[in-house]
This record gives C-alpha cells, sequence and structure tokens, in this order.
C-alpha cells in the first residue's frame, strides 16, 4: 500500500461510525468473529495467547477480543484508524496495545511473538501486486511464534471478477439519529491488476435532506491458489481454508511449522 492508500484509510472514520458507532458492549463481545475464530481461540490453552490484529481498522475485532479476556495488539497502516481503534476500545472500557505500522514494518517490532496474526476484512488485498502481498505475508509470518497462526479472511476476488460486478447494495443502517445507505462502486481491471472501489454513503437527515460521502480505495484482486501458494512458499501448513468458488468471502488459516 503506498501513501496514497494510506491517506485514503485516514478519510473513513464516517464509514466506522455508521457501522459500528451505534453498537453497545455486549454486541461487540458476541462479535460474530468471535464465535467464528472460538476453537482456533482455544486451541492455545497452555498459556496466555498473544494475538495481532495487523488491520484493526476502528479496532471492531480487537475490541471483542480483549472483551473476551485476550491480550490484543493492534496495527494499523492508518493513523486515523488508529486512532479510531484507541477510541473505540476505550468506549468499551478494555484496553489494546496499538502501534501506527505498516504490515512490513512488524517484524522490526515484534520478532517471533504472536501465537495468532489476524488479517481480516479484505486487507491484504491492499497490496499492489503479488511480490508486494508475498512481502507483507512474510513480515506477519515472521512476528509469529513457532507453531503460530496466520489467519487471512478475504474476499472471494475471482467470483467478484468474473461477475464483474459494478455494484454493491448494503441494507440501510442508522447512526446518530441519522440513516445511511451505502454502496460500493467497482472499477475492476482483471485479476492481479490495479483496481478501485468508490464507497458512497447517502446520509439522510430527519428532515429528508440527503448528504454524500465517498472516497476511493485501490486495490489488486488475487486468486485463491496464489494466496494459498504465497502462504505455504513461506512455511505455513494450511490448516483451515473455507474457500468455496460460489461464495464471496473465505478464510485461510496457515500454521507455522
Ligand atoms: C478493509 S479494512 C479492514 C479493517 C478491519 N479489519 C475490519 O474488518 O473492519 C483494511 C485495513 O487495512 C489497513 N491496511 C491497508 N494496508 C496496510 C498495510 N500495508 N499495513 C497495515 N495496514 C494496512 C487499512 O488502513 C485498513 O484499516
Amino acid at each position: 500500500m503506498d501513501n496514497a492508500d494510506k491517506q485514503d484509510y485516514d478519510k473513513m472514520n464516517w464509514l466506522y461510525n455508521a457501522f459500528y458507532g451505534d453498537m453497545d458492549t455486549e454486541q461487540v463481545q458476541r462479535l460474530e468473529f468471535i464465535e467464528k475464530h472460538k476453537n482456533l481461540l482455544q486451541s492455545y490453552t497452555d498459556k496466555e495467547v498473544t494475538i495481532l490484529d495487523s488491520a484493526c481498522g476502528n479496532g471492531v475485532q480487537a475490541t471483542a477480543l480483549a472483551l473476551n479476556g485476550y491480550k490484543v495488539t493492534a496495527t494499523d497502516i492508518s493513523k486515523e484508524m488508529v486512532k479510531l481503534a484507541n477510541e473505540f476500545s476505550k468506549k468499551h472500557n478494555v484496553s489494546i496495545s496499538t502501534y501506527v505500522k505498516g504490515w512490513v514494518e512488524l517484524p522490526s517490532l515484534f520478532q517471533r511473538r504472536f501465537d495468532i496474526v489476524f488479517n481480516v476484512g479484505n486487507s491484504i488485498v491492499h497490496s499492489q501486486n503479488e511480490v508486494e502481498r508475498k512481502n507483507n505475508i512474510s513480515s506477519m509470518v515472521q512476528v509469529l511464534k513457532d507453531k503460530g497462526t496466520l489467519v487471512i479472511e478475504t474476499r472471494n476476488w475471482e467470483k467478484i471478477v468474473a461477475e464483474n460486478k459494478r455494484f454493491t447494495v448494503y441494507d440501510k443502517i442508522s447512526y446518530l439519529n441519522k440513516e445511511y445507505i451505502p454502496m460500493y462502486h467497482w472499477k475492476l481491471n482483471g485479476i492481479e491488476q490495479e483496481a478501485e472501489v468508490e464507497i458512497l454513503f447517502q446520509e439522510i437527515w430527519e428532515d429528508n435532506h440527503v448528504e454524500l460521502y465517498k472516497n476511493s480505495l485501490s486495490f489488486t484482486p488475487f486468486t485463491h491458489i496464489s494466496l494459498v501458494d504465497t502462504m505455504k512458499t513461506l512455511g505455513l501448513n494450511i490448516i483451515k481454508d473455507t474457500f468455496d468458488k460460489d461464495c464471496d468471502w473465505y478464510m485461510i488459516y496457515g500454521k507455522k511449522a
């Protein structure tokens, strides 16, 4: 991700507030993410499990982990996202350690430190090409302890590219007495080709006035097999892979030998 992308996420607090601002602490604690990874989290039982959320965004997953008693470090390349993560964890009365760091900077900060590294919510796609993606994942592997697990969750780019999807429409959401209609406008150019998504939120006020919030992000779609190959090449054993060609999302667990 280059600096331009970093700036893009630095301007996205409206999206995270609309999606997560109204959640109460119990809802965050019961986030689906926790149930999804319950078995993995419970598999490290011999000592206190150390966890890194390497693309923490507004901190919703890191805060959910902390609310479930886990010790969490949360990093993100975007200063604004890390600020939101600090505010979100504070609002829900838990503490997480946060750093503004890109993936390639992680090994200079933490050597073989974590049992689990999460890279979730479709983050790794913000690598410009296959080489950069491999370097980014390599950095995450370097901060794993032996027998540690890297979790990558991504959209199914093959499906999205094959459908040549142009729009994704989401259900209406509410936050602070306003309603939001989110829409993603995809500008795809094929697998391993740089692409763009324009994120549009129509904000509807109580008097029906409409404001538009928008931002563009760049990303580079990749295939499932290339992700699996990269993870294997970096010494990970694939212990879980939920890929299904007809599903929009999948996640892969790679365990360090
Ligand atoms: C789609 S968001 C996902 C955030 C969060 N995990 C979620 O599910 O809501 C992707 C995040 O990855 C971060 N990111 C992108 N490139 C990065 C990089 N090279 N190093 C660290 N973080 C990066 C962005 O700043 C952004 O917060």
